[in-house]
């Protein structure tokens, strides 16, 4: 076990994501060794509920530890070894405009995918870089472990700055969030499965699943899928739109039944019909504003009045805090456990752009992660594929360069979209609303 004593710090703090985070920080105390956590986010306020909470956490599970929150870059970074990072650049509010405005204009309107992800893109590669900047100021040789969306905009955009940091891990939990499912489904421990996988973030899927035993398990799970449909490990706490995005992997399967996908594939395949199932008037945001946030403020503040943590359930969702935890240990302690995790391409899959950013299964110590190969992918995948590298390039171009017309062509290139007419009413429209955000596009 690796024994040096870490410090480890979450950017966006006052995210609704944060005390999963936490809860799970304390299952690994030993084995990351940590001496200091420290929150930090830009909005004092919203963190100072999470913070409590975490205070509290600490004291009662880790003593020992000193654990701070704080809008000071300076106190969050210096001497860090382990940058969790999950902001929201614009908070709930710009997601809920992410999400409608495209739907108005009668295309897909979601958070990552879409008009939505490309706003949100614009939006987060700004902080996201000067996180970065200000990381490397104070801590130059910290892991810096991004959840921050839309991930494959993020990811892209932070290769091409920071060429040569190879410290910066990009990670998404929707493989694990998958794996778990699929783990139930099978009646199998989820933990057992080696998965092959290859795509782009939220654009994916599973090619192969293979047990201890060397047996591939896809087929089998395929066969359930159509037979009994697909549905969250967790389905008990998922509100309705999450239940309805994935039993429609039913529905991919059985249309295309080479491979499992991911379940965010269907928005690039069912735009139609995903876009008259969405409500303008109210949205994942809606939901998320009016549940989640609101819950997990409560339950804070709940367990700091009572003055204990001990049976607040804050946390529903395990897999996202478990993940980043688990990572940041299996590099600290070199574990070399495989990972669905972003990478540069390279030739992993040998028929896509070199510097695309893929994401693939991949063996993760403390050299950072090993790609398993994945060769060449058939032409069905690959234009997909290919089509949605371009809007990805496009959109990070578009940022860098400030460029209008990179933008509408990303737009016209985005498979929710298509028509250029159609994509520059939207980025009109999203240029007023992301004004304070944006760079200026001429
Ligand atoms: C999954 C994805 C994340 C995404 C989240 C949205 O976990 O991997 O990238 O942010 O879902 O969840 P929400 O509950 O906010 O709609
Ligand atoms: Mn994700």
């Amino acid at each position: 076990m690796n024994l040096k004593e870490t410090k480890i710090t979450i950017v966006g703090g006052g995210s609704t994501w944060t005390p999963g985070i936490l809860k799970a920080m304390t299952r690994y105390k030993e084995s990351l060794s940590f001496k200091e956590i420290v929150l930090y986010d830009i909005n004092e306020e919203r963190q100072r509920h999470i913070g409590e909470f975490g205070k509290l956490l600490f004291n009662e599970l880790c003593p020992d530890v000193k654990f701070e929150y704080t809008t000071d870059k300076e106190l969050a970074y210096k001497n860090a070894d382990y940058i969790f990072c999950q902001m929201r650049t614009g908070g709930y509010k710009m997601r809920e405009l992410d999400e409608k405005i495209p739907l108005e204009e009668g295309v897909i309107g979601q958070e990552t995918c879409g008009a939505g992800g490309f706003a949100y893109g614009l939006r987060s590669l700004r902080d996201m870089i000067e996180m970065v900047e200000d990381v490397r100021k104070y801590s130059k040789d910290a892991w810096i472990l991004n959840y921050t969306n839309p991930a494959a905009i993020v990811a892209y955009g932070l290769t091409k700055k920071f060429k040569e940091d190879k410290r910066i891990l990009n990670i998404c939990d929707q493989p694990i969030n998958m794996l778990m499912s699929i783990g139930k489904i099978l009646g199998v421990d989820e933990q057992s499965l080696e998965p092959s996988y290859f795509g782009l973030n939220h654009f994916g899927w599973f090619t192969g699943l293979y047990n201890k035993d060397g047996q591939d398990l896809l087929p089998e799970l395929k066969e359930k899928i159509l037979q009994k449909g697909f549905s969250p490990k967790d389905a008990e706490q998922r509100d309705k739109s999450w239940l309805d995005t994935y039993a429609l992997v039913e529905d991919m399967v059985r249309d295309f039944p080479e491979y499992v996908p991911s379940t965010y594939v269907q928005y690039y395949l069912y735009p139609e019909y995903k876009t008259k199932k969405l409500d303008p008037k109210y949205t994942r945001a809606n939901e998320v504003i009016n549940g989640r946030e609101k819950r997990v403020f409560e339950e804070c503040d709940n367990a700091v009045k009572a003055g204990t943590t001990l049976g607040s359930n804050v946390v529903h969702n395990d897999a996202h805090g478990e993940m980043i935890v688990e990572i940041a240990d299996t590099i600290h302690n070199n574990k070399e456990k495989t990972y669905i995790v972003m990478v540069e391409n390279n030739g992993i899959v040998s028929n896509l752009p070199k510097d695309a950013i893929v994401e693939v299964a991949c063996v993760l110590g403390n050299r950072g992660p090993i790609p398993f190969h994945v060769g060449e992918i058939d032409v069905f995948y690959k234009g997909l594929l290919e089509n949605q590298y371009g809007y990805e390039r496009l959109t990070v171009e578009a940022f860098f360069e400030g460029s209008y017309t990179k933008a509408l062509q990303a737009l016209t290139l985005n498979r929710t979209i298509v028509d250029a007419k159609k994509a520059r009413r939207i980025l009109d429209r999203l240029i007023k609303a992301n004004k304070a955000y944006w760079p200026e596009l001429k």
